[in-house]
């Protein structure tokens, strides 16, 4: 079945490692039949929830205007996410965690997403894949506070510079494991 994948990427570096990573598994989502939407947040101006709870009440998904109207549809459309992020502090990045974050205005807004399955491809510069616990361990609690089936997480450690991914076979696995979504 063609499912909607959304890819949302966290690094403000544009063909960075991360953002490499998310292009090959793009290019196998593709392959596979499906179709892409790829969602750069480091471009954006998405800023942390304030908790008002005014989600969905003055018509758009937050009530402070931002980056988050254009991305709160493309999260109504989604049948999958993909979340293709460099490791920041052992965790998400800031703008990342920011459009994660207004996730929640779909709990207060009673708004259902479709969403059914998810994937994490995260870069870092570690070589100690025990040092992704922190985002790996987070990604898979929200995956299961939302119901979305964990489809698989790639890390590819020892990254620094921008094109260190080259070095690797992290293109080779992202791009494979965008061709086994089914
Ligand atoms: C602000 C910042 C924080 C980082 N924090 C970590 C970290 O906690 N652990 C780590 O292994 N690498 C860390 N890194 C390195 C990046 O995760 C790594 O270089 C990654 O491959 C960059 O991906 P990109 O090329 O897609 O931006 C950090 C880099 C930056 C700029």
């Amino acid at each position: 079945m063609s499912k909607n994948i959304l890819v949302l990427t966290g690094s403000p570096r544009k063909g960075g490692n991360s953002d490499k990573l998310a292009d090959a598994f793009i290019a196998g989502a593709q392959q596979a039949g499906h179709t892409t939407v790829k969602y750069t947040t480091g471009d954006k101006n998405i800023k942390g929830c304030i908790d008002c709870q005014a989600c969905f009440k003055k018509g758009t998904a937050c009530s402070i205007p931002d980056d988050f109207s254009e991305l709160a549809p493309l999260l109504e459309q989604a049948d999958m996410i993909v979340f293709a992020t460099p490791l920041y502090w052992f965790s998400f990045p800031a703008q990342l965690k920011a459009s994660i974050d207004k996730f929640y205005s779909f709990l207060i807004g009673k708004r259902t997403l479709k969403i059914k399955e998810c994937a994490l491809l995260v870069t870092g510069g570690v070589e100690d894949e025990t040092k992704f616990d922190g985002i790996v361990t987070s990604y898979k609690i929200i995956a299961e506070f939302q119901n979305w089936k964990d489809s698989g997480v790639i890390i590819v450690p020892g990254l620094h510079d921008k094109d260190d991914i080259l070095k690797t076979d992290g293109l080779q696995r992202g791009e494979a494991f965008g061709k086994n979504i089914l």
